[in-house]
């Protein structure tokens, strides 16, 4: 039994994510701990979902500080807990290279910091993946993990699935659809990455990105 992985999630808004990462944990469907919440807002639904699990949480606003000051706060506030993994669940701000530089692990390749985006990317990258689907007119979306780079939703993709988009579909009904797929995606490609072997590979193309590969076992 792989021991649980030591996780800190950040977000921003209503938690849903978050949530549902509280209940595969209280489950025992994700193998983590989670040792606590970072939001950057007051007042915000994900701070309750925290107090009803027991989940220590921190609301550290950026106020007038600059990123990298508030990026300084929050790690001085993370630090002493020393996190196996940052997971982005909502969290609506772009991390400096010196913040992602701190969590970059050189036998995995990447910094173990995890995002969920709401669409197939990289088609939809930045704010309202779902609103920006229905406004190009596709046919089909979804949602996509991936680990966290310098670049907007650009780092290594771990997994992605799919959701059709109906002719009688508002942002309102689809981002309900979406958010039920991403909270299952978002806590299946948790477990694998928890506790199957895996690698970053390219497929078989010259200068392909590199994506996350599970290996059989
Ligand atoms: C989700 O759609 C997630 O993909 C995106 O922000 C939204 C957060 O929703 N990054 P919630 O706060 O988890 O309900």
């Amino acid at each position: 039994m792989a021991k649980p992985q030591k996780i800190i999630v950040f977000a921003s808004g209503a938690g849903s994510n978050f949530k549902s990462i509280c209940e595969a944990v209280k489950k025992k469907k994700l193998s983590a701990q989670i040792i606590g919440l970072i939001s950057d807002h007051i007042g915000v639904r994900s701070l309750e979902v925290a107090r009803e699990y027991g989940i220590s949480a921190h609301a550290i606003e950026r106020g007038r500080q600059s990123r990298e000051e508030h990026e300084a706060h929050i790690l001085n506030v993370i630090h002493k807990d020393n996190p196996d993994w940052i997971i982005l669940a909502g969290y609506m701000r772009i991390f400096s290279k010196n913040f992602i530089d701190r969590f970059f692990d050189e036998a995995l390749g990447v910094s173990k910091i995890i995002n969920i985006h709401p669409s197939l990317l990289p088609a939809f990258p930045g704010k309202d993946g779902y609103l920006q689907a229905l406004r190009y007119g596709v046919k089909v979306t979804g949602a996509t993990v991936h680990f966290v780079s310098q670049g907007v939703d650009d780092g290594p993709i771990i997994a992605q699935r799919s959701l059709l988009i109906e002719d009688s579909d508002t942002e309102s009904t689809l981002k309900k659809r979406g958010l039920a797929l991403e909270h299952e995606l978002y806590v299946e490609s948790l477990q694998q990455l928890f506790t199957k072997p895996w690698k970053l590979s390219s497929v078989g193309i010259e200068n392909a990105r590199k994506r996350v590969v599970f290996e059989n076992t």
